[in-house]
């Protein structure tokens, strides 16, 4: 066995190793706490593998004999699951488009990568929008855009990379496309969550862009891409009324809008998807991160065309199409999820989080626009450096978080946190922000 103080090391020796300082041990490690396996301390762990781990470390659930044998089987295999299809396919696809997806939503598409779910939602997109437009029309697809907002991220694969505008290093010098992009009118909060500035007005000048935008792209629009709650672009909460905006343009437009919802998915605010909160259903959503398989899911819209990428063969695919061990591993997720009511845990979680932190930013003026919603709860300082210093304090002090947009620091909690951990990380939070200092 490696030791684990060579692994950075290692590591370090071929390829960039600049993550985390700690060695996470899988055995040790269980529920909500992190087993570093170089220093054997225990980290409270509210970053979750990039909100990408729901049910917590070394669940009973997935200890069990019968699970951990379909899990070998299946682990010790690697099906082309596009083209070959087990049974260990059919009960996960069963499980998530019968319990996970609502009924509306007919199709379904797997791969592994969310970057890679948005980017097969949108040739969806592109496919749709051409055929609609008549294919000798659209010069093989080349006119087609993509309306999108600022601070959005989408990943950073080919067509991704046109819309994700958060940190200049992820893009930069790779060629993009200059597809139109709209501004994005984030929600402040006060402290006691009411509403800060005039999100009418800022929701109405962008809505005023997008109508400019589909003009100057007359017809050629094929989607509306929006995080219905922007990650990493600040943690970036929308008003409903704003996204029921986007609906009505998207179908005056004849493009579809879609949802990426590869952080906030897969009960990440306590229901199965986020949108589901926000009373505006998408056309598209892609999935990624805590459903472990990737990919995006559609309503009935995309059969206004009658050979769509779900009937047409090969228009969308990839050799694995996504991976059994996560197909195997997802569908013991949802099992857990439902049997254990995680999604309602992790909701209360959420308000206890949020209300905490209301309570701490009272008393420190250092803390402001406090937000959140089930696993998916921020906070913003007054700097991006006192942001890195908290942040790098809370790691002293064993709770792990992440940053977001300028001064943001975002917690995501895995569903099984508890009431106490959630007494714990705030404690935690009160000593590296402590009252008194920068009033
Ligand atoms: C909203 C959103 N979309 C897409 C992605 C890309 O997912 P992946 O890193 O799995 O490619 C992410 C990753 O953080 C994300 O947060």
């Amino acid at each position: 066995m490696t030791e684990p103080q060579r692994v950075h090391e290692i590591l370090s020796r071929h390829q960039l190793a600049d993550g985390f300082p700690m060695v996470v041990d899988l055995a040790r490690s269980h529920g909500s706490y992190l087993h570093d396996a170089r220093s054997g301390e225990e980290f409270l762990d509210f970053f979750t593998c990039f909100a990408s781990w729901p049910v917590g470390y070394a669940h009973p659930g997935l200890e069990e004999p019968a699970f951990r044998e379909e899990l070998a089987l299946a682990a010790a295999n690697n099906p082309a699951n596009s083209d070959l299809y087990t049974t260990q396919m059919a009960e996960f696809v069963e499980a998530f488009a019968t319990r996970v997806t609502p009924a509306e939503y007919p199709h379904h598409f797997w791969v592994a990568g969310g970057a890679l779910a948005v980017e097969n939602a949108l040739k969806a997109a592109f496919d749709w929008k051409a055929h609609k437009l008549g294919v000798d029309v659209v010069d093989d697809g080349n006119a087609l855009v993509v309306m999108h907002f600022r601070e959005a991220f989408h990943g950073r694969s080919g067509y991704t990379l046109s819309l994700t505008n958060t940190d200049p290093t992820k893009v930069e010098l790779f060629p993009k496309f200059d597809w139109p992009r709209i501004s994005n009118p984030k929600l402040a909060f006060a402290g006691d969550g009411s509403l800060l500035g005039d999100p009418e007005a800022d929701e109405a000048r962008a809505v005023a862009e997008m109508e400019e935008a589909f003009e100057r792209h007359a017809g050629r629009v094929a989607a509306i891409i929006i995080e219905p709650l922007q990650g990493e672009g600040g943690d970036n909460h929308f008003r409903d009324e704003f996204l029921a905006a986007l609906r009505r343009l998207a179908d005056e437009h004849e493009a579809l809008l879609v949802f990426d919802e590869v952080q906030t998915g897969f009960y990440g605010s306590g229901q199965p998807w986020l949108w589901q909160t926000k009373g505006t259903a998408p056309d598209l959503v892609a999935f990624g991160k805590k459903s472990q398989i990737c990919g995006f899911y559609s309503n009935g819209r995309i059969d206004e065309v009658e050979s769509n990428v779900f009937r047409r063969s090969s228009r969308i695919n990839s050799t694995w199409g996504g991976n059994l061990v996560d197909m195997v591993r997802s569908r013991r997720f949802i099992e857990i999820i439902e049997a254990e009511r995680l999604g309602e845990n992790v909701a209360a979680r959420g308000v206890q989080m949020v209300e905490g932190l209301r309570e701490l930013a009272a008393d420190r003026d250092q803390i402001s626009n406090v937000r959140g919603v089930g696993s998916l709860v921020a906070f913003t300082l007054d700097s991006a450096g006192l942001r890195d210093q908290v942040l790098s304090d809370l790691r002293q002090r064993r709770l792990l978080a992440l940053p977001c947009g300028e001064a943001t620091i975002r917690f995501r909690m895995p569903l099984v946190v508890s009431e106490d951990e959630v007494r714990l990380a705030l404690e935690r939070v009160a000593a590296c922000v402590p009252s008194g200092i920068g009033a």
